[in-house]
């Protein structure tokens, strides 16, 4: 803006005012933010603005044109301004949309479509398990993963010179001091104890679990699995009891026609002890070729067997006043022989393509 110009002069006075107007309303319009807009209106209307400068100049025109020229300037001023106030409103509003949008959480995002998880197949097979001894009558029971060797060996009537004792086979948090020595329990039958130890008979419990042992890792070992202990303390338990409990879990587990036998073994804490088989559900003993048994006929499914008098003694019981049966089975054996999975492996590899085949 030429600010040199005669201001006096009415004509040039309009012709100022008039593109001052035009130029100011244009800028004005184009601001992108209240900072420069503030500039615009300050360089227009502001102290220092050829708006000023014309009122200034007003005292020294004649008297008849100053009227109108006073009227001019104001009317010119007042646009301006009124158009700076507009504008100004727009850029607030503006301003305020970018931060509200900023700051939002957009509630209506659909996030159905997100992948639902689900349960690992073992723990699917510990839930079943377990879910058919409770319909038999059974309760849950649990105890520590890390465990107290008495527990582990010494109360389930196993003597200190017992090959599972060794380093080469339990995991020790604390080896060496009988009196508290401590360790990852090898089974779950410490649970057995614990339980009886705190509970008066009768006892009907399962217990599922950790357990860890000191194996190297091939297609049927994990140095961490799951098992699930049985227990019955009663007043008159007998063998048929076990084998019978037992035959009709596999019938529950593997179906109704499901056959189980016996073999004789041996295990500290119970007394006479077996080992229970499983007619092969997908052959049933009838194919050399099969999958599951290859050929074999029957499944080795659990240890079990009636629960030693010196278990008893171990715990407070009176062993002439109850008998009772144990049993304890591997989870990751269970469901790989229900599914027929080749290698432990595939629990622990976290392959959704192998878990995604479980939908439970
Ligand atoms: N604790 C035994 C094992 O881990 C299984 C078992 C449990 C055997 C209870 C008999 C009774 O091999």
């Amino acid at each position: 803006m030429d600010t040199t110009t005669n201001l006096t002069d009415p004509m040039n006075l309009a012709e100022t005012l008039q593109s001052l107007r035009t130029d100011s309303v244009a800028r004005i319009g184009a601001a992108a933010d209240i900072e420069s807009l503030d500039a615009i209106a300050a360089a227009a209307v502001g102290r220092e603005s050829p708006i000023a400068a014309a009122r200034r100049g007003l005292g020294s025109m004649p008297p008849e044109e100053r009227r109108d020229a006073g009227r001019l300037i104001n009317e010119v001023a007042k646009e301006i301004e009124a158009t700076v106030a507009a504008r100004r409103e727009e850029l607030v509003a503006q301003e305020r949309a970018v931060a509200i949008a900023g700051e939002a959480i957009d509630v209506t995002v659909d996030y159905s479509r997100l992948p639902n998880g689900r349960l690992h197949v073992i723990q699917q097979v510990l839930d079943e398990v377990c879910d058919i001894f409770v319909g038999l009558g059974y309760r849950i029971a649990e105890g520590p993963e890390a465990e107290l060797g008495w527990y582990n060996f010494d109360a389930l009537n196993t003597p200190p010179d017992h090959p599972g004792r060794l380093e080469s086979d339990t995991m020790y948090l604390d080896y060496g001091n009988p009196e508290d020595e401590m360790l990852l329990r090898a089974h779950t039958s410490p649970v057995q104890a614990r339980y009886m130890e705190a509970h008066e008979p009768p006892v009907y419990i399962v217990a599922p679990g950790k357990a860890y042992r000191n194996d190297t890792v091939d297609a049927t070992h994990l140095p961490v699995f799951h098992q699930i202990e049985g227990l019955a303390v009663d007043e008159s338990i007998t063998f048929s009891d076990l084998k019978g409990t037992l035959a009709e879990f596999a019938r529950q587990f593997f179906g109704p026609d499901t056959h189980v036998r016996m073999r004789p073994h041996f295990f500290p804490f119970t007394e006479p002890s077996a080992e229970l088989d499983v007619s092969c559900f997908n052959c049933d003993g009838g194919e050399s070729s099969c999958r599951v048994c290859r050929g074999v006929g029957w499944l080795e499914m659990l240890g079990c067997g009636m629960v030693d008098p010196a278990v008893f003694t171990a715990v407070g019981y009176d062993p002439d006043a109850v008998t009772g049966f144990a049993f304890g089975m591997g989870v990751e054996r269970l469901a790989m022989v229900r599914h027929g999975i080749d290698s432990i492996r595939h629990f622990v590899d976290n392959d959704v393509r192998f878990l995604d085949q479980f939908p439970g």
